[in-house]
């Protein structure tokens, strides 16, 4: 039998245990594409390894006539069209409820509390402001984390280490997640709270819900004018979660004090570059928006754990077969 084509799109930066394993199941490609590139290509190819760009639509998959398999190391698959996918028979390998593996992965909880810590006591914007060779104490007042109310949006995996840390600084949590069962908030110290409340009494929100029809959109308009204490809130989750232009004006009439986000809505078109985005533009002038580029799951560990995990379950599939 021909030996699978594996075209890798992280290129040569997969974990070389990762590689290892992958060279088992077939002849590996590493090549970083842009989207016309990998829909040029994709045809050649059995199995696809790729991050969250580019996005992949119906174009792309009717494109990929010999694609078996799309494997992900991520959680987030909202970048794929997944049914039209499925519906071409290729099967769609992730992170997704991988309990056990994930429950190690602590890397983006760790980045969403630097960011509670750095959008309240301006830690980059006054490192920024040094390096314009300025000293300037005053300027840099931030907020204390002691004794504040942390909301909590989703209380998965990363909702609960996001609790742990709150805690480690004396802060009071508050959670919002329908799904999860009263004991174990208590169990935890966390309060059970409606949507409504946790906007209404938090003082920091973070958000750890997947972005779903259901969650798209969720802070809009009327959830801004429901947060009494005008909290910093902070994103690590996908970007289309929040409305970003109610949320800009959130930011001018001070319903939100301060927004931090390791995503944007458009991200997964600005592969090739881009010149300019509102909460962008509005960052470079405003110290109370910080972005960083999606860089949550992107640390050395949780990378080569992440690349092996997906190659082996790549592999597992394969076995199967
Ligand atoms: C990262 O954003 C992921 O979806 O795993």
């Amino acid at each position: 039998m021909a030996r699978l084509k594996i075209l890798n799109t992280f290129g040569e930066g997969f974990a070389p245990k990762a590689k290892k394993i992958l060279a088992e199941c077939g002849s590996v490609d590493y090549l970083s594409l842009s989207l016309p590139e990998l829909a040029a290509k994709i045809a050649d190819y059995d199995i696809l390894v790729m991050g969250l760009t580019p996005k992949i639509n119906s174009k792309v998959i009717d494109e990929a006539v010999k694609l078996k398999i799309i494997a992900v190391p991520a959680t987030g698959l909202d970048h794929i069209d997944e049914d039209y996918a499925v519906s071409k028979g290729i099967t769609v390998l992730s992170l997704r409820g991988e309990k056990e593996f994930l429950s190690e992965i602590s890397c983006t909880a760790e980045l969403a509390f630097g960011l509670i810590i750095d959008i309240m006591r301006k830690i980059s914007a006054s490192a920024a402001s040094v390096k314009n060779h300025q000293w300037k104490r005053e300027e840099f007042t931030g907020r204390t984390l002691k004794g504040k109310i942390l909301g909590i949006v989703g209380f998965g995996r990363l909702g609960k280490m996001m609790a742990k840390y709150g805690q480690g600084f004396s802060m009071e949590v508050l959670a919002f997640d329908p799904k999860v069962n009263q004991n174990e908030l208590k169990e935890r110290n966390v309060r059970d709270v409606s949507f409504a409340d946790l906007l209404e009494k938090s003082e920091i929100i973070s958000i750890h819900v997947p972005l779903t029809p259901q969650t798209e959109g969720m802070f809009s308009e009327k959830e801004f004018q429901l947060m009494e204490k005008s909290p910093y809130l902070v994103n690590t989750s996908r970007g289309k979660i929040v409305n970003e232009i109610d949320l800009l004006e959130a930011l001018d009439n001070g319903r939100v004090v301060g927004y931090a986000a390791d995503v944007l809505a458009g991200e997964t078109e600005f592969e090739n570059g881009f010149s300019s985005h509102p909460l962008i533009e509005y960052a470079r002038i405003h110290n109370n928006v910080i972005i960083t580029p999606h860089i949550g799951g992107m640390t050395f560990e949780a990378r080569e754990a992440t690349d092996i995990f997906i190659a082996r379950k790549i592999r597992d599939f394969l076995g199967r077969k």
